[in-house]
């Protein structure tokens, strides 16, 4: 079986026909939910996005297309929401999966997710992504669209603290992208070819890699 083929199974992608990702685990990603009405104690929540999940494909083809073997990076999903990506990253073989997610409902929601598709390598930090402390090991953080460049500027100045780390940024529909491109420390690699455009998918690397 190419590896292709092997990530098209893995990810619930077979062929191009999408199956009912949700069905394998008995989660429920698929669904939106907006931010007002929902537990959020983290005054960053006036620059937060709705909960709206990826297509499971994004990681795999962004994975393909950087080349990386994930068994050798962590993977960090910041707004993680449901947690849907994070079992993606399991499935596909990340070393360990953290989820930072600040509504308390989907945090919860995401806990429950990942107890269901039963892999030990996924924790969810329950918080504010813009507290996320990077550790000085590879890995890969995944954004969709979670929130404002205010916050996003946070994140940035955790990944400048960081001396040495290799890591990659794949960044979905990414609104402040600028703040990535004018990173010294980064260099922008492109977009998987079936998620080119302003909404699709984004990578940079890390100048190590
Ligand atoms: C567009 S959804 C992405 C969900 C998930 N990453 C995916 O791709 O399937 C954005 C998520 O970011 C969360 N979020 C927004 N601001 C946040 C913040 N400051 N800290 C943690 N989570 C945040 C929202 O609650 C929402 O669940």
């Amino acid at each position: 079986m190419s590896f292709s083929k092997l990530l098209d199974l893995l990810t619930g992608r077979d062929g191009g026909t999408a199956v009912d990702w949700d069905a394998k685990y008995g989660t429920d990603t698929r669904s939106t939910v907006e931010l007002h009405g929902l537990t959020i104690d983290h005054d960053s929540r006036r620059f937060g996005e709705r909960y709206q999940a990826s297509d499971p494909s994004v990681l795999s083809d962004a994975v393909a297309f950087i080349g990386l073997d994930p068994r050798f990076y962590r993977f960090v999903d910041l707004g993680c929401g449901k947690g849907r990506m994070l079992i993606v990253a399991a499935e596909l073989g990340f070393k360990s999966c953290i989820g930072v997610e600040f509504a308390d409902e989907l945090a919860q929601t995401a806990k429950t997710n990942v107890a269901a598709a039963g892999f030990d390598s996924i924790s969810i930090v329950h918080g504010d992504a813009g507290a996320y402390a990077f550790q000085d090991q590879p890995f890969v953080l995944y954004l969709f669209n979670p929130f404002g460049k205010q916050i996003m500027a946070r994140v940035r100045d955790n990944l400048a603290r960081l001396r040495r780390a290799e890591y990659y940024v794949i960044y979905k529909n990414p609104r402040e992208r600028r703040i990535f491109d004018e990173m010294p420390t980064l260099h922008y690699l492109g977009t998987p070819p079936a998620h080119k455009g302003a909404w699709g998918a984004h990578v940079w690397a890390s100048r190590g890699g």
